[in-house]
């Protein structure tokens, strides 16, 4: 393994430590721009096609897997998008332990891994006790999370974990709400002729 590879891309959120919450002017070199997270962000088409829309907005993405966070970091610094930073981590720890609390206006979970297997439905993100709390102390108030799938059993178990948990309100999603970019995964499940079902929530309390 070379030590290219260990070596952070500029773009790339490389905390010091991963043991103290970070502070929010930690995530942009000191920018207090509105950051939108978005959680599991695969090869990054949304939050480019976001950050090219919006340049006066900061967008985060958290996604485990190095290749794809790289790719995110390349083409980000390719199209001159400065308002683009990848965090390459678990997505519950990254909420949970190291993200800013109240630092968020949105935050976005979009087309997560369905783990249609049953002996691996405690993996899903949404099924998760924690989850929904930790993604509201993320939030500012009146701050919201988006979510989006395209499978149906898994659309059911976060409607359910969303009526659970008091954090928050479901709100209206029509198409033409607002500007919302299109994910990797949803042209492809779109091309395929998948339903896509989503999810807006509004944060009411932590
Ligand atoms: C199905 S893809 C969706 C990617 C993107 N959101 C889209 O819609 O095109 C799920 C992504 O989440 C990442 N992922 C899955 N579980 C994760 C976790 N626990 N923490 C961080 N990333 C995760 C995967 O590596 C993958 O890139």
């Amino acid at each position: 393994m070379s030590t290219a590879e260990f070596e952070p891309f500029h773009l790339e959120l490389y905390p010091e430590t991963l043991f103290q919450r970070l502070r929010e002017e930690e995530l942009f070199d000191g920018s207090n721009a509105p950051l939108e997270i978005d959680l599991g962000c695969g090869d990054g088409r949304f939050l480019q096609s976001m950050a090219e829309k919006f340049p006066q907005r900061n967008f985060l993405g958290v996604e485990r897997l190095l290749g794809r966070v790289r790719k995110v970091c390349r083409r980000s610094d390719r199209a001159g998008l400065g308002n683009i930073r990848a965090l390459r981590l678990e997505t519950t720890y990254a909420v949970e332990w190291l993200l800013p609390k109240g630092s968020a206006e949105r935050v976005h979970l979009l087309f997560p891994d369905p783990w249609p297997k049953k002996k691996h439905h405690k993996r899903r993100l949404m099924a998760q006790p924690k989850f929904l709390k930790s993604v509201a102390d993320l939030l500012k108030e009146g701050g919201e999370f988006l979510f989006k799938t395209d499978h149906e059993e898994y659309f059911e178990v976060a409607k359910e974990a969303v009526e659970e948990c008091p954090c928050f309100e479901v709100l209206d999603w029509p198409e033409d709400a607002f500007y919302y970019a299109e994910t990797d995964f949803e042209r492809q499940w779109k091309e395929a002729g998948r339903h896509i079902q989503g999810l807006r929530l509004l944060k009411v309390s932590d």
